[in-house]
């Protein structure tokens, strides 16, 4: 035997490893172990340091000794692992060592052992360091002995943290208590592989079969222990007055303090039980003595998931037939730094002890328990001082503790042989200053006894406050000499300290700074909880992550508030207590009410019991009760509950990581009637980022049958989330809704995590289904799926449990996409590409045939089809001069390592982004770049780069890099790599006179000579053009029929999908997945736009519910109000086309014309200030419709015969427009002043209704309006309308048709970009136009007649019509009908229109006006709109002027985002505008995503028109009125740019505005921008 001066975790690994051939831990606890580790028999110990759960390495075939050493916290995580090792044979004789504790400054927490106290180990505790030692022994035998595996747990702060002078035992010792013999025994006993795995209850049966008496061995070894070192031990044993009244029952080291303090008083009548062996927990009754009148039950563990704690219910339990003793439950540590024996002295002395206590809470009894030989004293300083400082007491008995971080140790140390009390010393002889820090001093000066002594290492080192605090304890002030004889040192008297009880104090500690708060971080979950607020409303009850910030950051003190075991007892607690409830209720009927209150109560009480009463009843029922309050002061408890809650557990995807650990499966198993939210914000569209999947909770959850889960997401279907929430809530047993919100870069932004989200949905990494076993029990199929692609393990799932037939029976279209799970999917259709590509390269060359000149590679790299132009240009030319040619895309030129096989490399390549590839040649740079000279033989390569850029597009000097960034980087990679130039590179720039065709010219014949090729040039291949493509057409038929057959691809063709246009459709692809699916080997996320074509934008009710019906069955939930008064829906698979465009015919809609080069949808103004003007208007639109409309048979033949036939023998006549139709599109408005919300100025053809009294007599007619244009390109530009004059109403329609063949005739057919109305007044003249349009219709314009438009807005609000019929604008934000979380607006439309009399008309800037309500229905539709909030106007001017074309992610000409930005940007400006008080004043704002312009920014007064992601060009200065275009001011601006521009400007206008001044005017009085007067100065700046 040996003394050995060591901390509980040292003494009781040097136990484990006597016992030991291995010692698993983690780095957090391998300072526990002594070096070198040889255990009792003298084997070298093997050592496992894991990053992982050292429990889990635990289990082993060949019956090896194996302990774990780790600290508590981590058990939680340990729980499946430990539940494994007891009841798997693989456990037999490990030990789990156990530093139980919570990291704090406490002085004990047992709560994460208690959590595990279920889980079939023996657990064992100690309460001092000797026992550590000691009892780690103990364990180890007898874990051998009984082939079970044990837990042996300690304070983690008490005893972990003590150092003291323990007395170890030596081998010889060692061995006697645990032979080689008993081991050998033990490893012999063979592992039995062969057996059937047993379930766990069948095992748990055979186990208790042959059971041993754990506890008796147990204690047989500690007896024998006992015989050896003459500490005895017992499993439980009692102490402490044999008559006691009071009995304390407690473990670990509060069971020690306890302990102490009783044997100070041995008059009293109290005891204590002190309890080693937990589990199994013997009879502890026999213990107690039968005096006993109560039991204190101390314990340091809360339990958030029940009342009482664990050791009280363990006691109670035993003591339930002793009714006459009082059981009372104590709480100590858990939080307090200390259990003090005066405050255990109070509770022993204590009459009345509530039912629950906290120790800390009692009024303190002193008491003294050090004895008289020991001294006592606090250090402060630094921890490794301190340690050196106390082993030289280790000749001694010493004792060391401290609380967790702070640099006061306490210590106590005798000369005789003693046992310490673990708690802090109160009254210290010496204080010991060993650091200059003042709050470690006055901590330890605050101990020092009066009178007592204090040393210092300087006078000079001590402040005023501590001398004065030095001073006030009248203490000895001694010098600090030499370590070793401390206490017998002679002392070195410094000073008389009464000089220093005047000084001045200044650095006596203040009251500690409160931590800044922590701002709260944004809550992820928003979104969500919104949703169940909608939802639930009051029924709403979150049961979990109370307090916290967020579920991602759960409230620093109490963490496991979160978790959803904390929710759960919680609920279970409710679950009791309404069961208690109603039996009161039920008591309280029986006792007699009168007639009335028990007629209420009974119906409540019938309603609550009843399995099959709703919700709504129940609570209906309460409602009823709770009028009543004379009978709800009868009610036993809260009335809460009568209600029936809905009770939320709310998670993060952290839960999925360890589905045992995070408690979730104890909500599952324990089949209460609970629902968890389980929020993942995991961005899983990598394919890296979908192997890191953690668990999947929902598969877990559904394999065990009786639980309702749902996997949704909110950005792809808010609907869908809807759903699952009140299904959840409907199921009786547990629910699992898993709810996805990815946090790009850790953030929720409503783009991108759309983004993520359509990714994740649309490759199956987060499939949407909803599986409910009620539905089962109904014989119906469980398990429905809302999206198209699954998991493979899902799918596995579903075949396994035989619901994968039924479902591809639901859902044919489904069948292959299910069948072939994702991975093969991919692999399939990548395979599929690849041969597509590698047949086409064939035909290429053999079409070649007989070319035998030199071969020649051309790549290109391009967006939007510039440079793919030239290649293909650079590639024709080379075929005709009998090169071998083969052309493609950067990256689909698979291996690079290839081009050292090439002769010839023409590479031609644009930019895009930020001087970033184009998305086609992006991997192909990535690998090239990836070489260095040698990796790659290219010496054998000629090339020749031209690249493409805008040398303007990035204006700011510092952005020069940008500006071809791309062929600069691949011609400098090429040279480097050794390949050999053939001409300096080319440069192709949007600004040069005719754009990149300037330098082409220049660099083309120069790469051609360097080839060794002549003459090229000449016979160019006829380009076909646009009105040859129409003429072939046969009056717009195409092939379009035939390409709606053909399933292999989601497109069509390139020239079906032009033709496509005049029929009212686009097609369209998911840009949000665009690159993610061609990762994928995947073809574009292929999809079709169809825009209906409706004069005026009205609509019946009827038609609504239509357009409402076919965006849920083939669009994407919503519909889309244009800015030109049309219905859009989005999303349309190609084999749904045909079915959605039927389907809006048989509503008497239709889509003809609605796109092409071809007048399109008339807009009129919805609601005139005359209401009689608007029948008239409307009429004349409708009329002027017709008259304009294609005439082609070939709409109806392709949408609407019942057969499909292709290419009919009709003969069809166009006789307005010919075979060619339009040269382009083609756009007439018709205005009522003073509204221009139709945006006159805006359009190819304006008619401004001129009226006398309430008869429109005629228009005054505008031409030549047009907003597109092309950036940097200044040929091309925005224009306003010019006035033609006046014509009377009778001969308007003649005039427009006029104007319209007019352009037919004279527009440009060349270049398409130069082709619209506005560039043929521009190029011929307004004067030759009106004459043109005069011999036509006959007629001569008369002056235009006098009009006052006041603004370009909606009329928002309540007018009234004629007849006593009232229209009500509402506001829709950038016209899109969709529920939203704080805005049904879908379904309150919905619900309107089934039974609104009037009609709907969509405004002109994306609102919506529901027209024509009788007088009888006001009052119901003002309720109705307030009840969906579509009433709400409370807008800011901004707001309600604002307007936004669709953009990304649907439009192909988007360079940036518009609809899904612009309503946060106008909350940015919003804070500007209300600083300036400017709230309520209209300032149009418009934004687009490319300079298209679909909605009209050129003439807001403030517009955004998208240059590349996140950067807009900002236009300023157009006119209130919608009559004056504005003017380019900045370009490419981000964000934090736009903000910092405009919102000084808006500042400025709020001060300097004159009465009435709108901002557009005043931009250009206060000099920002200059006037733009007419479309040819637009680029002047
Ligand atoms: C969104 C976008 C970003 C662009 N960024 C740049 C750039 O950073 N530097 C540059 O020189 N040109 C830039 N350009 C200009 C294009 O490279 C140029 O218009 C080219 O002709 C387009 O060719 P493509 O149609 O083959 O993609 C950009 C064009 C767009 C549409
Ligand atoms: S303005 Fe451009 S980005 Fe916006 S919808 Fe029109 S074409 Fe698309």
């Amino acid at each position: 035997m040996s003394t050995q001066y060591l901390n509980g975790e040292q003494a009781c690994a040097l136990a484990a490893q006597h016992y030991s051939d291995r010692l698993v831990y983690s780095p957090a606890t391998a300072s526990w172990i002594h070096q070198p580790v040889a255990n009792a028999w003298g084997q070298a110990v093997q050592n496992q340091s894991t990053q992982s759960q050292p429990v889990s390495l635990l289990p082993n075939k060949n019956r090896q000794l194996s302990s774990a050493l780790v600290s508590s916290t981590s058990l939680l995580a340990a729980i499946p692992y430990l539940y494994k090792l007891a009841r798997d044979d693989q456990g037999a004789g490990s030990v789990v060592h156990v530093s139980a504790g919570n990291d704090k400054d406490v002085f004990a927490d047992f709560s994460d052992v208690m959590a595990v106290r279920h889980s079939g180990l023996v657990l064992l505790t100690s309460s001092s360091v000797q026992e550590a030692y000691d009892l780690a022994l103990v364990a180890h035998v007898a874990a051998v002995r009984t082939s079970k595996p044990f837990l042996h747990f300690f304070d983690s702060s008490r005893v972990a943290q003590e150092y003291t002078s323990i007395t170890t035992l030596a081998d010889d010792v060692l061995t006697q208590l645990l032979s080689a013999e008993d081991v050998a025994a033990f490893k012999s006993v063979e592992q039995d592989d062969t057996k059937p795995a047993l379930t766990a209850y069948l095992k748990y049966q055979q186990q208790n079969a042959n059971a041993v008496d754990v506890t008796a061995v147990v204690q047989q070894v500690m007896d024998q222990f006992a015989q050896l070192t003459g500490r005895q031990y017992s499993t439980a044993a009692y102490t402490g007055h044999k008559d006691a009244d009071k009995v304390v029952v407690a473990m670990g080291a509060g069971a020690n303090v306890v302990s102490h303090v009783i044997q100070a008083l041995p008059d009293a009548k109290v005891g204590l039980l002190k309890i080693h062996l937990y589990r199994p927990l013997e009879d502890l009754v026999a213990l107690v003595p039968a005096s006993a009148k109560q039991l204190v039950v101390l314990e340091p563990s809360q339990d958030q998931t029940s009342t009482y704690n664990p050791l009280f219910l363990d006691v109670s339990a035993g003591f339930l037939e002793k009714e006459q003793v009082d059981l009372v439950s104590g709480l100590y540590g858990v939080t307090g730094a200390d259990v003090s024996p005066a405050s255990i002295h109070g509770l022993l002395s204590s009459i009345t002890l509530d039912r629950r206590f906290e120790v800390a809470a009692v009024k303190p009894v002193a008491v003294d328990v050090v004895p008289a030989h020991a001294q006592q004293l606090v250090v402060a300083g630094a921890s490794d001082q301190i340690h050196g400082f106390a082993q030289s007491f280790a000749s001694q008995q010493v004792y060391t503790t401290h609380v967790h971080g702070q640099p006061v140790t306490h210590i106590r140390v005798s000369s005789q042989p003693t046992t310490f009390v673990p708690s802090l010393v109160a009254d210290a002889q010496t204080v010991v200053l060993l650091t200059n820090s003042p709050a470690a001093s006055f901590d330890a000066l605050q101990r020092l006894s009066q009178g007592g002594k204090v040393v210092i290492t300087s006078e000079s080192a001590l402040s005023n406050g501590v001398k004065r605090a030095i001073a006030d304890k009248k203490a000895t002030v001694v010098e600090y000499q030499a370590k070793a004889t401390f206490l017998e040192q002679e002392q070195v008297i410094v000073v008389p300290v009464s000089e220093w009880a005047n000084l001045s104090i200044e650095d006596v500690p203040q009251e500690q700074p409160a931590p800044a708060v922590q701002q709260d971080a944004p809550r992820l979950e928003t979104p969500y909880l919104g949703l169940l607020n909608q939802v639930f409303g009051d029924r709403l009850d979150i049961v979990n992550a109370v307090n916290s910030s967020s579920v991602w950051s759960p409230s620093a003190t109490n963490p496991e508030r979160a978790s959803p075991e904390y929710g759960y007892g919680k609920v279970l607690h409710k679950i009791q207590q309404r069961g208690r409830f109603i039996d009161q209720v039920e008591a309280l009927i029986k006792n007699g009410l009168p007639a009335d209150d028990q007629k209420l109560l009974s119906q409540w009480l019938l309603l609550a019991k009843s399995p099959s009463a709703t919700v709504k009843q129940i609570n209906d029922a309460a409602n009823a009760v709770l009028a009543k309050p004379e009978l709800v002061k009868l009610l036993p408890g809260h009335h809460d509950l009568l209600f029936v809650k809905s009770n939320w557990l709310l998670g993060s995807d952290s839960w999925a990581v360890d589905l045992g650990q995070s408690g979730v499966h104890h909500v599952i198993t324990g089949g209460d009637n609970i629902n968890m939210l389980v929020i993942d914000t995991q961005v899983y569209s990598s394919e890296e980022e979908r192997e890191l999947r953690k668990k999947d909770i929902g598969l877990y959850a559904m394999n065990f049958g009786n639980v309702y889960v749902a996997s949704v997401a909110i950005y792809a279907s808010y609907t869908g989330v809807l759903h699952a929430l009140m299904e959840a809530d409907a199921y009786p047993g547990p629910s699992i809704v898993l709810a996805y919100l990815p946090a790009v870069d850790n953030k929720i932004d409503s783009i991108a995590s759309l983004k993520e989200t359509k990714i994740s949905v649309d490759n199956g990494a987060w499939p949407l289904y909803r599986w409910n076993p009620a539905l089962e029990a109904q014989g119906k199929e469980p398990f429905s799926l809302d999206s198209q692609r699954v998991k493979r393990e899902l799918e596995a799932f579903l075949k396994r449990e035989n619901h994968f037939t039924q479902i591809v029976a639901q859902h044919p279209d489904l069948d292959r996409l299910l069948v072939s799970s994702l991975e093969t999917d991919f692999q399939k259709r990548h395979a599929e590409l690849k041969r597509k590509a590698r047949d086409d390269y064939e035909k290429l060359l053999s079409g070649l045939g007989g070319a035998n000149g030199p071969p020649l590679l051309v790549l290109f790299g391009s967006d939007n089809g510039n440079a793919e132009g030239v290649a293909k240009k650079i590639a024709t030319r080379a075929t005709s001069r009998g090169l071998q040619v083969k052309l493609m895309a950067m990256d689909d030129y698979e291996d690079i390592q290839e081009l050292g096989n090439e002769a010839n490399l023409v590479l031609v390549v644009s930019t895009a982004g930020q001087g970033e590839l184009p998305s086609n040649g992006r991997e192909f740079w990535k690998a090239l770049n990836g070489f260095n000279p040698g990796d790659i033989q290219l010496s054998e390569l000629n090339f020749a780069v031209f690249g493409m850029g805008d040398s303007h597009y990035w204006p700011r000097e510092e952005d020069a890099m940008f500006y071809n960034r791309p062929g600069k980087l691949i011609d400098a990679k090429l040279s480097v790599l050794g390949a050999n130039r053939l001409v300096e590179l080319g440069l192709g720039d949007d600004q040069d006179a005719d754009g990149f065709e300037t330098a082409l010219s220049a660099w083309e014949p120069d790469m051609w000579k360097s080839l060794g090729v002549k003459d090229v040039g000449g016979e160019e291949e006829p380009k076909l053009t646009d009105d040859q493509m129409k003429i072939d057409s046969n009056y717009l038929r195409g092939t379009i029929a035939q390409d709606l057959l053909d399933e292999s691809t989601g497109a069509i063709s390139e020239i079906n999908g032009k033709l496509l246009k005049f029929h009212g459709s686009y097609g369209q692809d998911d840009r949000d997945i665009r690159e993610e699916r061609k990762k994928q080997g995947l073809e574009k996320a292929f999809s079709f736009m169809i825009r209906v074509r409706m004069p005026g934008g009205v609509s019946t009710p009827e038609q609504w519910l239509v357009m409402d019906e076919l965006a849920d069955q083939y669009a994407n939930g919503a519909i889309k109000l244009t800015t030109r008064q049309a219905f859009q829906l989005h999303g349309i698979l190609k084999k749904n086309l045909r079915s959605t465009i039927r389907g809006i015919n048989h509503s008497l809609l239709s889509t003809l014309a609605a796109c092409g080069d071809v007048n399109r949808n008339i807009m009129v103004t919805p609601v005139t200030e005359i209401p009689e003007v608007h029948a008239q208007v409307q009429e004349f639109s409708d009329k002027m419709m017709l008259h304009l409309a294609p005439q082609t048979t070939a709409y109806h033949e392709i949408w609407l015969a019942d057969d499909l036939v292709a290419g009919h023998a009709v003969q069809d006549h166009e006789p307005i427009y010919g075979p060619t139709y339009l040269p382009r599109k083609f756009k007439i408005v018709v205005a009522v002043p003073p509204n221009n919300d139709v945006d006159i100025y805006a359009h190819d053809l304006g008619f401004i209704a001129i009226v006398e009294g309430k008869q429109v007599v005629g228009y005054n007619v505008t031409v030549g309006g047009g907003m597109g244009m092309t950036h940097g390109n200044k040929k091309t530009y925005p224009r306003p309308a010019s006035m033609l004059g006046y014509v009377p109403a009778d001969l308007a329609i003649k005039v427009s048709e006029a104007v319209m063949t007019t352009q037919r005739d004279y527009g440009c057919r060349t270049n398409r970009k130069h082709a619209r109305f506005k560039y043929t007044i521009d190029d011929h003249g307004l004067d030759f136009i009106k004459g043109e349009i005069e011999k036509r219709s006959g007629y001569t314009f008369a002056p235009a007649r006098a009009f006052e438009f006041k603004d370009n807005a909606d009329r928002y609000g309540w007018t009234k019509g004629v007849d006593d019929k009232w229209h009500f604008c509402m506001f829709i934000e950038n016209g899109k009908v969709k529920d939203f979380p704080d805005f049904p607006v879908r379904t309150g439309l919905r619900e309107l229109a089934k039974w609104h009399k009037g009609e709907f008309r969509l405004s002109p800037n994306q609102h919506l006006v529901i027209a024509n309500v009788p007088e009888a229905d006001l009052e119901k539709t003002k309720l109705h709109l307030a009840k969906y909030k579509m009433d709400n106007l409370a807008f800011s001017g901004l707001r309600l002027n604002a307007m936004a074309c669709v953009a990304l992610p649907t439009c192909g000409l988007a360079m940036a985002e518009s609809e899904r930005y612009l309503p946060t940007l106008v909350g940015h400006l919003e804070q500007a505008i209300e600083e300036a008080g400017l709230r309520d004043d209209a300032i149009t704002i418009r934004m687009t995503g490319c300079p298209n312009g679909c909605a009209r920014p050129y003439l807001a007064e403030l517009a955004f028109v998208g240059k590349a992601p996140g950067a807009y060009n900002v236009y300023l200065g157009g006119g209130h009125q919608g009559e004056r275009l504005n003017k380019l001011f900045k370009e490419s601006l981000r964000e934090d740019e736009i903000l910092a521009t405009i919102k000084p400007i808006i500042k400025q206008y709020a001060l300097e505005r004159q009465q009435g001044e709108p901002f557009g005017d005043w931009v250009i009085r206060a000099g920002y921008v200059k006037k733009t007067i007419t479309g040819l100065d637009f680029h002047d700046l």
